[in-house]
């Protein structure tokens, strides 16, 4: 008899994940047998709750906050993508080793792409400068964008971030939030955690054009409190995260089972 896939979300807090309802709803379309919970693990027993977990038999983790770096130091054989975010999102085991990767970049490009947005040679504007945001620009400059602009309130990190990640003919530009932007944005991506903590979010100014396309990593049934703000200063084309949440789910689902889930998925089943 086929046997259970057991899977799991771990994080801190975690009884509002929307994982175990997107992988229920790719088990059931494939119809594979797979249970998929989600774990709260502090931080302090990180090493010893997952490898307890391991133990029990469960055979892939999601890593939510606020374990993502330290998931990253437990892991014996990293993908070259995690490597580059320093931070994972999928563990599974491989020959009694713990492998990782990072899916979350490669599912905001997969969305982006199902949205139809371009980002050859085009200029991104990333708001934040936190573990969020080092996770997608990885992806974001393997599609080979003009320019990355980095614009974070504490400007050391965003100058730290744009040194760790240019290379070669990479152009990442770190900038003040208090800063008039001096081009036309064709994406402006927010990354910063102001609206899960219920803070205002200053902005550069002149950041938002008709046809400037306007991405939140976060995500609600109504409109998150940035793409409140955005709409606001004039941004007309605006998405939240749960494309997103759902193709970097799609592409840890794939790693564990070898199958493609569909993630054409109702955000009413889902929120
Ligand atoms: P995450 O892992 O979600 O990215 P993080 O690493 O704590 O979380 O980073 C949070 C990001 O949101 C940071 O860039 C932070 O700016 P600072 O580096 O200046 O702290 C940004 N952020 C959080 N609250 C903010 C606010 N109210 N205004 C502007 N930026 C904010």
């Amino acid at each position: 008899m086929e046997e259970i896939k057991k899977l799991a979300v771990i994080g801190n807090p975690i009884e509002h994940s929307l994982s175990p309802r997107i992988h229920s709803l790719f088990a059931k379309e494939l119809g594979l047998k797979v249970s998929y919970e989600a774990i709260q693990i502090k931080q302090e027993n990180f090493e010893d709750d997952l490898e307890s977990l391991f133990d029990r038999g469960y055979f892939g983790l999601n890593v939510t906050l606020p374990l993502k770096e330290l998931a990253f130091s437990f892991a014996d054989k990293l993908s070259e993508e995690s490597e580059l975010c320093g931070s994972v999102n999928t563990l599974w085991k491989e020959d009694s080793l713990t492998c990782a990767d990072s899916t979350d970049g490669r599912g905001l490009v997969k969305d982006l792409k199902n949205k139809n947005i371009n980002l050859e040679n085009q200029e991104i504007v990333i708001l934040g400068a936190g573990g969020s945001a080092k996770a997608i620009i990885p992806s974001l400059l393997k599609a080979k964008p003009k320019r990355i602009t980095i614009a974070n309130r504490t400007i050391s990190k965003a100058k730290l971030i744009s040194e760790q990640f240019s290379s070669g003919n990479d152009q990442i530009e770190p900038i003040p939030m208090s800063h008039s932007l001096g081009f036309r944005p064709d994406l402006v991506i927010n990354t910063t955690s102001a609206g899960v903590l219920n803070q205002g979010l200053e902005l550069p100014t002149n950041l938002f054009f008709d046809d400037t396309h306007t991405y939140d990593l976060s995500y609600s049934i109504e409109d998150t409190p940035f793409l409140k703000l955005a709409k606001n200063l004039g941004a007309k084309l605006r998405y939240d995260g749960l494309g997103m949440l759902i193709e970097q789910a799609a592409l840890s689902f794939e790693i564990w089972t070898k199958q493609k889930p569909q993630t054409n998925l109702n955000k009413v089943d889902i929120l």
